[in-house]
């Protein structure tokens, strides 16, 4: 018997979401944000701050950083020092930040497209320089080029990679020799590795993220780990994250630029929910992973069968479905403009995150199966 109801959505029309406030018509499934009912240990832990009936400033309890060490303890089997996590006010933030710590005007900062689209900007609006190192895309499925990327690691002006794993958009559950290798490439050229674990949590069952520190002593010493419960439990809207680093000077170093920009206090409403989500969250998320994962099979299958030039790359990793379009069109924002005015149906271009995103899209499988089913007869119905 299953404890929470995924088929059950959350009524965000009208509310001021980004996601949601769009033509009444439009099914939108764009941006990294589920549409599930939020858990009740979360609204309880809201509750009681609302009950509080003052919202002024707040500490950082002993507990947000004691449920963190526990859950990558036990479900990522990682051990973090308490000393080790720096608590920001959101990851994107935090990268922005680090970009501007760690590396100067001008530098080439290394991603790897297609990749999340706001490290472009992290990168870009504090002129620095974007340096891709392009996935390889062969036989429907994504790998690193380690000789380009070890070409521009190893440039003089390349002072910081920022890494995604698991990766957003394609799905990629990085190895622990792909990890190492990223980790010692970095160290031979004196490059920091930011690696965001966001989406760590959306693990298809039989499968496993490891955490990028995981791999070997090397790999502690060059990198900084973005983690939160943003993603996972759907608050991305309560803003907070933590990072790791167990350099010493590198967390120091760090740790002044986030107070230096000024993100570095909780939200009144955060810090609650989070040691909730953190300790009372297990069951959920392994349920969560089951619902999503049957609605990607639901998608392969129907596409499979009923969409056969559509490429549905295999992923079992983040809620993201990422399809190759190149049958129908070379360009996904043309296309994507098209469904929206045709279909009524809102998927991100993969061109977002990089020209290697062209002839994709990105869908966002966090949502009802009765919704992706009605997603899946638009698409079909705009394709024919
Ligand atoms: C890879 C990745 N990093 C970071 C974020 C956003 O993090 P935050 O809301 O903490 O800034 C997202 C959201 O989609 C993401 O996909």
């Amino acid at each position: 018997m299953k404890k929470y109801n995924f088929d059950k959505l959350a009524n965000r029309r009208n509310t001021s979401s980004l996601k949601w406030d769009l033509e009444p018509e439009c099914l939108p499934l764009w941006v990294a944000d589920m549409d599930f009912l939020a858990p009740d240990f979360i609204v309880e832990a809201l509750q009681k701050r609302v009950d509080i009936k003052a919202y002024g400033y707040s500490l950082i309890p002993e507990d947000f950083y004691k449920s963190i060490i526990r859950w990558w303890n036990d479900r990522h089997h990682v051990k973090f020092e308490r000393d080790w996590l720096v608590y920001t006010s959101g990851i994107v933030a935090a990268i922005s930040s680090i970009v501007r710590r760690v590396t100067n005007v001008g530098d080439n900062v290394v991603v790897m497209s297609p990749v999340y689209n706001i490290f472009y900007n992290s990168i870009i609006n504090n002129q620095r320089v974007v340096l891709d190192s392009p996935l390889v895309y062969e036989n429907g499925q994504y790998h690193i080029d380690f000789n380009d990327l070890e070409a521009k690691l190893s440039l003089d002006k390349t002072s910081l990679l920022i890494f995604c794993n698991p990766h957003n958009p394609t799905g990629n559950l990085w190895s622990k020799v792909e990890l190492a290798k990223i980790g010692e490439l970095a160290k031979k050229h004196n490059v920091v590795v930011v690696s965001d674990e966001i989406h760590c949590d959306f693990v298809e069952n039989g499968y496993e993220y490891i955490p990028f520190i995981a791999a070997n002593e090397t790999n502690k010493e060059v990198s900084i780990t973005c983690v939160s419960p943003s993603k996972v439990f759907n608050i991305a809207g309560l803003q907070s994250a933590c990072i790791v680093i167990p350099d010493e000077k590198l967390r120091k170093f760090v740790d002044r630029g986030f107070n230096n920009d000024e993100i570095a206090e909780p939200n009144f409403f955060s810090m609650d929910v989070n040691i909730a989500a953190f300790t009372k969250g297990d069951e959920y998320v392994d349920e969560l992973n089951e619902y999503i994962s049957n609605n990607r099979k639901y998608m392969s299958q129907f596409i499979k069968e009923r969409l056969p030039k559509l490429k549905l790359i295999e992923a079992h990793s983040t809620y993201f479905a990422w399809v190759d379009i190149s049958a129908y069109s070379s360009n996904s924002v043309e296309f994507c403009s098209l469904l929206k005015q045709k279909a009524h149906l809102f998927f991100s271009d993969g061109e977002e995150y990089g020209k290697s995103g062209r002839t994709f899209i990105r869908i966002n499988l966090a949502t009802s199966l009765a919704n992706v089913k009605e997603a899946l007869n638009r698409l079909e119905k705009f394709l024919a």
